[in-house]
């Protein structure tokens, strides 16, 4: 039986107890948040044995075989580090870490200690994501001619003035980007493969004199010689909605990475309309208790993180996925 932490009992910690929860060769033994309340409620919340405010606890506990990394962007990579020095495994919430020379770090480090890390990049794991890349794969898109992907959101004012981290450059180091956009770009870097940046622009205006980050930015990229254009925005009026469409001289196809996620439109060749169809029919796993719009795929990365800590499996998103984000986001806010 392995034993695994969770450092940050916050919004989205319970999608990793759910996850942890769901493999029957691991158990969870520690809430840790450094607001002891928290960390209380948590682990009363969830029937987790042992809660504590200190990090230091769950480090110098030889059992703890790994840990997820849920708090403010910021100090992602000091505890990323010290978990790792500690010999645990790691899975770190999005993204992996602020600087770039912190995420190289971050990777060597485990790499050199044997290790698993991980950033969290869930939307990896949908079944409709990993459908439209087989797709892509199997030439029903053929060449793409461009890319556009989106996100739409909203978020009130109290959503940052409410918390310790959000909206300041210091604890987030962006906002609409690096944090809501993070999973539409990211869905687009694996289907389009790497990206470059050619112009961005970053605004604030529905949360200025709220936030000191954007809530709006917008990107031209290139993958290859397709160009790919980003939009996001969390001061707009629809909660949550993700759009990427890729256009190619075979066949059109636009997703979300929404819960469930969709195909919305396919079309340009029988087989491609064939296999959405199939698609469409599919099953869909209802989502953990909490906030739907994060999906059901913690759930999937996770298992595959476990797998990778007991087999030293091949993760479908190893560290260098994280430091490739990070490397691209660092270049975007450069850009504007
Ligand atoms: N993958 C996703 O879909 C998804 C969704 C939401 C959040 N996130 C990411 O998860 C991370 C956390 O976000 P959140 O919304 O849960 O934040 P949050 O503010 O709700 O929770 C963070 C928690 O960490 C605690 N904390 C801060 N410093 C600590 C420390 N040194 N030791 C122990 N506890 C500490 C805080 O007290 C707080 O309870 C961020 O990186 C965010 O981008 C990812």
């Amino acid at each position: 039986m392995s034993t695994h932490a969770i450092i940050g009992c916050g919004r989205v910690a319970p999608n990793h107890v759910d996850g942890f929860r769901a493999l029957d060769d691991y158990e969870l033994s520690w809430a840790c948040d450094r607001d002891a309340v928290a960390a209380k409620q948590f682990a009363a919340d969830h029937g987790i044995a042992r809660w504590t405010s200190s990090v230091d606890d769950v480090l110098g506990d030889a059992d703890v075989t790994s840990v997820s990394i849920a708090v403010d962007h910021a100090q992602h990579a000091r505890l990323a580090e010290r978990a790792l020095r500690a010999g645990k495994h790691v899975l770190v919430e999005k993204p992996l870490c602020l600087a770039v020379s912190d995420a190289e770090r971050l990777a060597e480090l485990a790499a050199s200690g044997d290790r698993v890390l991980s950033a969290v990049s869930q939307h990896r794991y949908d079944p409709v994501v990993l459908a439209v890349r087989e797709w892509l794969d199997d030439g029903l898109l053929g060449r793409l001619l461009f890319v556009r992907t989106s996100l739409e959101a909203s978020r009130e004012p109290e959503y940052y003035t409410g918390s310790y981290w959000r909206g300041t450059r210091a604890g987030e180091g962006g906002s609409a980007l690096i944090n809501q956009g993070y999973h539409c770009l990211d869905v687009t870097r694996l289907l389009c493969g790497d990206l470059a940046v050619r112009a961005a622009i970053a605004n604030t205006t529905a949360l200025a004199g709220t936030i000191e980050t954007e809530d709006t930015l917008v990107a031209l990229l290139a993958a290859g010689v397709t160009p790919v254009t980003l939009q996001v925005t969390v001061g707009s009026t629809t909660q949550w909605r993700t759009r990427i469409e890729l256009v190619g001289d075979r066949g059109t196809v636009s997703l979300d990475i929404d819960h469930p996620g969709a195909v919305h439109r396919a079309t340009g060749n029988a087989e491609l309309e064939r296999r959405a169809e199939a698609l469409r029919d599919r099953e869909v796993e209802p989502p953990p208790p909490g906030i739907g719009y994060y999906g059901v795929s913690h759930r999937r990365q996770i298992a595959d993180f476990a797998a990778a800590v007991r087999h030293r499996t091949p993760m479908a998103v190893p560290a260098g996925v994280g430091v490739g984000m990070v490397r691209l986001l660092a270049e975007l806010y450069a850009a504007t």
